[in-house]
C-alpha cells in the first residue's frame, strides 16, 4: 500500500525536486502540500506549489501555513539561495492560480490525520511552524501520526555542524521553538539532518544526465536548479548541489540506506547556539537533564549516497515509459 503523505515545504528549488520525487514514487500517495514561509514569502512559496501542481498534474490539496515562526522574528526570504521567485528565477507564467484548500496549514493537517488514523505520514522539509501549531491546537494527533520525517539540523555527523551559523542549519533556527516542539513531541521522529544531505551531491553530471533520461521532470528540474547550482559553486566552490529536502522523500520510500541513531532530541532556542539540535543517546542519568523523559526519535547519520541519487534518477526516469 502507498505511505499516505503530507509534505510540509517552502518551495524552494530542492523543495520543488523533492515534491516531484514524491509525486512520481509509487510508493508515495501524496495527499497534501502545505506551505511555509523560509525559502520564499509565503504568497511564492504558495502559489510554487500550485504552479507544480497544475504543470504536472498533482492532485494534491494545498493549504497555505505559517509565514511567521513561533517566536523569534521571521528574517528575510533566502532568495540568495532560491531566487526571487523561489524557482531559481525561471519565468512562472502570470495565471491565477487556483485550488487552494480553505484551511489553515495547521488545521488541514490535524483533519487529514484524524481522517486517516495511523496512516499519514508527515514529511516536513521546511521550518517546522505548521507541524508545532498544529500539535499545539490538538495534542491529540501525535497518537495518531504514523511517523514525522524531517529534514533539518545538524548533529556533527560526517563533519557537518550547520550551514546558517558554525552550529544550526536553516530549517531549524528558522523557527528553533517550533523544532523543539515537534521534536519532544510524542509521535515517531526521523530526522534527515545535514549529517546525511551533505553526503549526498547532484553533479553537474548527474543533472544533465537527469536531463536527457527524465522525458518528463528533466528539463524543468535543469531550468530551477542553475541558480542554485550557481550559489553552490559562488559560496561553497562545489560542482552541483547538496540533496536535502529529496533525502528526506528517499527516506521515506527506502529507509534501508539510511543508519539511524536513537535518543531524545533538543533544540537551542537563545544564545550563540540557538538552532543547534542535540541528540542524547543512552540511559545514563544526569542531576540536571532536560533530555530526561522525552520521547526517543531516531537521527540519520549515514547513507549510502549513492542509493539515494540512483532513486532519484529511476524514480524520475520511469514515467518516460509509463
Ligand atoms: C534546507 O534549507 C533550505 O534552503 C532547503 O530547502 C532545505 O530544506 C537546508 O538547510
Ligand atoms: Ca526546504
Amino acid at each position: 500500500m502507498k505511505r499516505k503523505v503530507i509534505f510540509d515545504t517552502d518551495p524552494g528549488i530542492d523543495d520543488t525536486m523533492a515534491m516531484l520525487l514524491a509525486h512520481a514514487s509509487d510508493q508515495i500517495e501524496l495527499v497534501g502540500i502545505t506551505t511555509v514561509f523560509g525559502n520564499a514569502t509565503i504568497e511564492n512559496a504558495t502559489r510554487n506549489a500550485l504552479y507544480i501542481k497544475q504543470r504536472f498534474g498533482l492532485t494534491a490539496d494545498v493549504a497555505v501555513g505559517a509565514d511567521t515562526p513561533l517566536v523569534v522574528a521571521a528574517g528575510e526570504a533566502t532568495t540568495s539561495v532560491h531566487g526571487e521567485n523561489g524557482l531559481g528565477d525561471i519565468d512562472i507564467p502570470a495565471g491565477d492560480y487556483q485550488g487552494i484548500d480553505k484551511r489553515a496549514a495547521h488545521d488541514y493537517i490535524i483533519d487529514s490525520v484524524k481522517a486517516y488514523p495511523g496512516e499519514i505520514t508527515l514529511i516536513a522539509v521546511g521550518r517546522l511552524t505548521n507541524l508545532a501549531l498544529a500539535v499545539e491546537k490538538d495534542p491529540g494527533i501525535a497518537s495518531l501520526v504514523k511517523e514525522v520525517i524531517i529534514m533539518g539540523g545538524a548533529f556533527g555527523h560526517n563533519g557537518h555542524t550547520g550551514n546558517v551559523t558554525p552550529f544550526a542549519e536553516a530549517n531549524i533556527i528558522g523557527d528553533p521553538h517550533a523544532a523543539d516542539r515537534v521534536m519532544t513531541t510524542d509521535w515517531p521522529v526521523t530526522v534527515v539532518g545535514l549529517d546525511v544531505t551533505q553526503q549526498t551531491v547532484m553533479s553537474s553530471e548527474y543533472i544533465e544526465r537527469l536531463r536527457i533520461n527524465s522525458a518528463r521532470y528533466g528539463e524543468f528540474i535543469y531550468q530551477i536548479t542553475r541558480f542554485y547550482a550557481d550559489f553552490h559553486k559562488r559560496e561553497i566552490g562545489m560542482d552541483g548541489f547538496y540533496v536535502h529536502d529529496s533525502s528526506a522523500i528517499a527516506y521515506a520510500i527506502a529507509p534501508e540506506l539510511f543508519d539511524v541513531k536513537v535518543g531524545a532530541v533538543r533544540v537551542i532556542t537563545e544564545g550563540p547556539a540557538i538552532g543547534h539540535t542535540l541528540l542524547k543517546e543512552g540511559a545514563k542519568s544526569y542531576p540536571i537533564d532536560e533530555w530526561s523523559g522525552k520521547p526517543q526519535q531516531r537521527v540519520c547519520v549515514q547513507v549510502d549516497h549513492r542509493g539515494v541519487l540512483d532513486l532519484y534518477m529511476a524514480t524520475m526516469a520511469e514515467r518516460v515509459t509509463a
